[in-house]
C-alpha cells in the first residue's frame, strides 16, 4: 500500500496532486475509503413497495437497492455468483426476482439463489444457499436517506454523522413528514477525481463570487447587486472530525431564490423546531459533504452522490428532494429553480464542471505533479462559536478541507477490516 502521509500535509494546508492522478491510490480508496465507509445508497421515498428496487454503486462495486418482502430495505452486491455478471441492469423498477440475463440463475428479494436452470447437472454438493447473493451488511437510514457500508462491524451510522446530522436536519427535518423526491435522477459524467466534487461541496465558498460571477448577475434581481462582503463577514463553515464539512451564510437577506418555495416556508414553524441559528444559517443557501461523496445543498433541495470512475472521471448522480407537505406547485418551482442552478446544464454546475476538469486537466505532468497545492486560507480560525454545534470556522475558509483530507490520509493509512487477515 502507498503511505499517503506525505502527500497530504493537512496541518499545513499542502496537499500533491498524485492523490487526484495515482492509479494506484485510488484502487487504494476504493479498499480504505469506500469499502470501510457510510455511502449514500437513494432515498427512501424510491421504496414503496416489497419489490421495488435501485441499482447504483459503492465505490466501484455495483450494488442493487431493493423493499424485501418483509419491507425492509436491503442491499446485494449486483454480481451474479456463478459467472459474474450484473443480475439486474435496470436503472430502477419493480421485480419479483432478480434474473440473471447470462445463464438464468434468479435470486429474490431476500438474495437467495431461487432457480438455477439444469440445475441436474451440479454435483450432489452443491447447495442454492451457499450461492446467495453477496449482501451489504449493513444499511441505514437517517431522515430518509438511505446508507450502506461493507464494514462489518462499523460504527452506527447517525453516529459517523456526529454534529453534521444537526446541519444536515436543517434540509431534512422541516416537518413531521419529511421528504420525498420529485422528478428522475440525474446522472453524468465530468472528468475530474471525485475528491474534487466532494471538498468544494465540503469547504468552498471562496469561489463563488469569481467561478460564478455571471450566473449571479443573471440571477440577481433586477437592479441589485448580491452582497457577497457581507455573505462573507456573517456566514460560516462547520469543520466535522469525521471530514464531513458545510458552509452557510447567515445574513438574511441573501436566503432565497426560488420566490414560491420562500414564500410557502413557514419561518416562524421553522424557528420553533429547529431554531434560530439553523433558519437564519444552514437552511439558507449553503453546501455540504458527507464524507467520503455524499453531498447536498440545503435550498436547491439537490442532493447528489460523486461516484468515483477511475482517478479521473466522475459520475454524478443527483435526486431533488422536498418537503412531502409541499404542494404541487411548490414542489414544481423547486424541481424548476435546483434544474435551472444546479441540474446538470444549471448555470452554476456548469461553472463547477469547469473548474473541476481543467484542474484534472493538467493535474498529470511531471513537473505539476511536484508543485503542491494551496489550503491554507482560515488556517487555526476553527472554534465553537456558541451559536452553531462542534467547531466552525469563517466561511472563507479551507477548514473543512484540511480536516476532509485528513480523514482521508487516516483511513488511507489504516488497514482496512479485510485486510487484517492478510497481513
Ligand atoms: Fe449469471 Fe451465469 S453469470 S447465470
Amino acid at each position: 500500500s502507498v503511505d499517503v502521509s506525505g502527500l497530504v500535509d493537512a496541518e499545513g494546508g499542502l496537499l500533491d496532486r498524485a492523490i487526484f492522478t495515482d492509479e494506484q491510490i485510488y484502487r487504494q480508496e476504493m479498499r480504505r475509503i469506500f469499502a470501510p465507509s457510510w455511502l449514500f445508497l437513494a432515498h427512501t421515498d424510491q421504496f414503496h413497495r416489497p419489490g421495488d428496487f435501485f441499482t447504483t454503486w459503492m465505490g466501484e462495486d455495483p450494488v442493487i437497492v431493493t423493499m424485501d418482502k418483509g419491507r425492509k430495505i436491503r442491499a446485494y452486491l449486483n454480481s451474479c455468483r456463478h459467472r459474474g455478471a450484473r443480475v439486474c441492469r435496470a436503472d430502477f423498477g419493480t421485480t419479483r426476482n432478480f434474473t440473471c440475463t447470462y445463464h438464468g440463475w434468479s435470486f429474490d428479494l431476500e438474495g437467495d439463489l431461487v432457480s438455477v436452470p439444469n440445475k441436474e447437472g451440479y454435483p450432489e454438493s452443491f447447495e442454492t444457499s451457499q450461492w446467495g447473493l453477496v449482501e451489504v451488511p449493513h444499511v441505514e437510514s437517517y431522515h430518509g436517506l438511505i446508507f450502506g457500508t461493507w464494514n462489518p462491524s462499523p460504527v452506527s451510522l447517525r453516529e459517523s454523522l456526529g454534529d453534521m446530522a444537526w446541519y444536515m436536519d436543517a434540509m431534512l427535518d422541516h416537518d413531521e413528514q419529511g421528504t420525498v423526491v420529485v422528478g428522475g435522477v440525474h446522472k453524468w459524467v465530468l472528468e475530474g477525481n471525485w475528491k474534487l466534487a466532494a471538498e468544494q461541496f465540503a469547504t468552498d465558498w471562496y469561489h463563488v463570487n469569481m467561478s460564478h460571477a455571471s450566473a449571479l448577475q443573471v440571477l440577481a434581481p433586477a437592479g441589485k447587486k448580491p452582497k457577497q462582503e457581507i455573505v462573507h463577514r456573517s456566514g460560516r463553515q462547520y469543520v466535522d472530525p469525521n471530514g464531513h464539512g458545510a458552509g452557510f451564510p447567515v445574513h438574511p437577506r441573501n436566503r432565497f431564490d426560488a420566490k414560491t418555495v420562500h414564500d410557502w416556508f413557514d419561518y416562524d414553524a421553522l424557528r420553533e423546531r429547529l431554531g434560530e441559528a439553523r433558519v437564519e444559517g444552514p437552511l439558507t443557501n449553503g453546501h455540504a459533504t458527507v464524507f467520503p461523496n455524499f453531498s447536498y445543498l440545503p435550498v436547491n433541495g439537490s442532493i447528489r452522490i460523486w461516484h468515483p470512475k477511475g482517478p479521473d472521471r466522475m459520475e454524478v448522480w443527483a435526486w431533488t428532494i422536498v418537503d412531502k407537505s409541499m404542494p404541487e406547485e411548490v414542489r414544481e418551482a423547486q424541481r424548476l429553480y435546483n434544474l435551472r442552478t444546479f441540474g446538470p446544464s444549471g448555470v452554476f454546475e456548469q461553472d463547477d464542471g469547469e473548474n473541476w476538469s481543467e484542474v484534472q486537466a493538467i493535474a498529470g505532468g511531471f513537473i505539476t505533479n511536484s508543485v503542491a497545492l494551496n489550503y491554507q486560507m482560515g488556517m487555526g480560525g476553527e472554534r465553537e462559536d456558541g451559536r452553531h454545534p462542534g467547531r466552525t470556522s469563517e466561511l472563507y475558509s479551507d477548514a473543512a478541507g484540511r480536516s476532509f483530507y485528513a480523514r482521508w490520509r487516516e483511513l488511507m493509512n489504516t488497514r482496512a477490516w479485510h485486510e487484517e487477515d492478510r497481513a
